[in-house]
């Protein structure tokens, strides 16, 4: 695709009212991203001579986020409405330009095959406008497409203004546009803003055209949903379930298994390899990628993960910029932290958290265990409870733990600290010297077992017993007290009631 004369306007200026948001409408996100990006890469394979988008309100951070896209902006202030916006875009516009696709930052489902029949329709068409209309078995809100008795466009009536006939007419206007820039300029100038916003529309240049007897087309789409503008919260999660579920489609042709398929949100970014299996209500956000035989379970939420072939997460994990190597397994209720790298045949369990720390080869930790800025050598194994204390309150420090070392339950690793290979920490140590290879280090207190001590107390107690009643008559005395002072407030509850 080549437009070499042609220019795309994206129209996103406006606040979005109907959003009833703080944030400017073409930033809400569905499907992982702004909506007015999912417009501008839309726009982008049609390699346009120039794309530009109408920035107004939060004219800043649109602006941004659009450039940062390659698009060029262009500032309307203040919006007084479609019309005005292309009438505002016209000044940025190049002189060479002949066709301009205009279309809405707020139309996100939008492809880009779709824009390229609509300029090829208009083209072949000789037409001064083509718009892009679909059929819509809701069409209230939407702009309604009127043709005469010979099916030629008219005009497009917006909602407020139809009459009751108008209002049933199905097809509705996407505000999706080409036009031939020299018959549309003219029109723009003849806008007025005789309707209930007071604004210019751009809409009203189709009657005007027709009324100059000019060729005005319309093309109906072939997928309704592809025109929906999100103009209230309601569209947004309509759209973004559109979104997710095309991705969810595109990884079930590429050979990924993906049960309640519904259920699962996958950003646009996200790859699966083949014969992956994603289970139920799980989230693959960000840049994720997954090799071929994964297996995700139910409930986990994976943002920028690499996971490699026949990796394994379990139920209910959540896990961010890490890796996990083939074969290894991650789960059920684990949580990785930034720079977790769990390599081949490794195993993370329940309730361990792994931050910024390589977990080598075979090694395992499968319990209740914080790991953090640390190395744990090929085949070691972490007993349950043990922690890494890697922060003094004021800096990290990293802990190494060698090769094949046993870590009894329940250690606390106090770094900077060193275990070398093969070595044995018993259970409950509280470390806070390195062990050398080989060594048993134990770091607690030793153990003193006081004979008879129990039945000795039992015997002091009954004795206490026997001699206390006057104690639990005071303790009774006291419950009295406050029992009196409640009650009062506890009547006269009773007595609302
Ligand atoms: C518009 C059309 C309607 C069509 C519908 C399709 C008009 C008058 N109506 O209505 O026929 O069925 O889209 O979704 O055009 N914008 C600006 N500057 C402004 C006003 C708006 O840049 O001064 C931008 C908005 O940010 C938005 C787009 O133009 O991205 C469309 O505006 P919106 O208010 O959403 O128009 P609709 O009421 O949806
Ligand atoms: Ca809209």
């Amino acid at each position: 695709m080549k437009a070499s004369d042609t220019i795309i306007v994206v129209l996103a200026a406006g606040k979005g009212t109907r959003m009833r948001s703080e944030l400017a409408k073409v930033l809400h996100q569905a499907g992982g991203r702004p909506l007015v990006e999912h417009v501008v890469l839309a726009c982008q394979p049609l390699k346009p001579a120039q794309l530009l988008v109408v920035v107004g309100h939060q004219a800043e951070e649109v602006g941004k986020l659009v450039t940062e896209l390659g698009a060029q902006t262009v500032v309307q202030q203040p919006q007084r409405g479609t019309g005005h916006a292309v009438q505002v875009a016209r000044r940025a516009m190049r002189k060479s330009a002949k066709l301009a696709v205009v279309l809405p930052g707020d139309a996100p489902l939008l492809r880009a095959e779709t824009l390229a029949q609509l300029i090829d329709t208009h083209r072949r068409g000789e037409a001064a406008a083509t718009i892009l209309s679909a059929e819509m078995s809701d069409p209230s809100e939407y702009g309604r497409i009127v043709r005469d008795s010979e099916g030629r466009v008219q005009a497009i009536v917006e909602e407020e203004a139809a009459t009751p006939e108008q209002r049933a007419i199905h097809e509705v206007n996407s505000s999706i546009y080409c036009f031939t820039l020299e018959k549309l300029w003219p029109c723009l100038n003849a806008l007025r803003p005789e309707n209930a916003q007071r604004e210019l529309y751009l809409t009203d240049a189709i009657a005007v055209l027709r009324q100059k007897n000019e060729r005005v087309l319309a093309q109906v789409a072939s997928d309704a949903n592809e025109i929906m503008g999100c103009n209230t919260r309601a569209h947004l999660a309509e759209a973004d379930r559109v979104f997710r579920a095309r991705k969810a489609a595109e990884l079930m042709d590429a050979g990924v298994t993906i049960y309640l398929p519904e259920t699962v949100v996958i950003d646009p970014d996200v790859e699966a390899g083949p014969d992956t299996l994603i289970e139920p209500h799980v989230q693959l956000l960000g840049e994720t990628r997954l090799g071929a035989r994964c297996t995700v379970r139910t409930g986990s939420v994976l943002r920028d993960m690499r996971l490699d072939d026949d990796a394994v997460v379990g139920v209910h994990c959540v896990m961010e910029a890490s890796r996990i190597g083939s074969h290894a397994t991650v789960g059920p209720f684990s949580r990785l932290r930034p720079g977790a790298d769990i390599r081949a045949n490794a195993h993370v369990g329940n309730f361990v958290e792994v931050k910024k720390s390589v977990i080598h080869e075979g090694a395992k930790a499968n319990h209740l265990t914080y790991i953090g800025d640390a190395s744990v050598g090929r085949g070691s194994n972490i007993g349950a409870g043990t922690i890494t204390c890697n922060y003094d309150g004021a800096a990290k420090h990293p802990t190494t733990i060698g090769e094949g070392v046993f870590i009894g339950s329940d250690t606390a690793l106090v770094a900077p600290i060193r275990v070398g290979d093969h070595a044995y920490v018993a259970a409950g140590s509280t470390l806070t010297d390195n062990v050398p290879a080989d060594a048993l280090a134990i770091a607690r207190g030793r153990q003193v077992n006081k004979l008879g001590w129990a039945k000795q107390r039992r015997a002091e107690l009954k004795r206490a017993g026997e001699g206390k009643k006057p104690k639990r008559q005071k303790a009774r005395a006291g419950r009295k007290r406050v029992k009196r002072a409640a009650a009062p407030r506890r009547g006269s509850k009773g007595r609302r009631r």
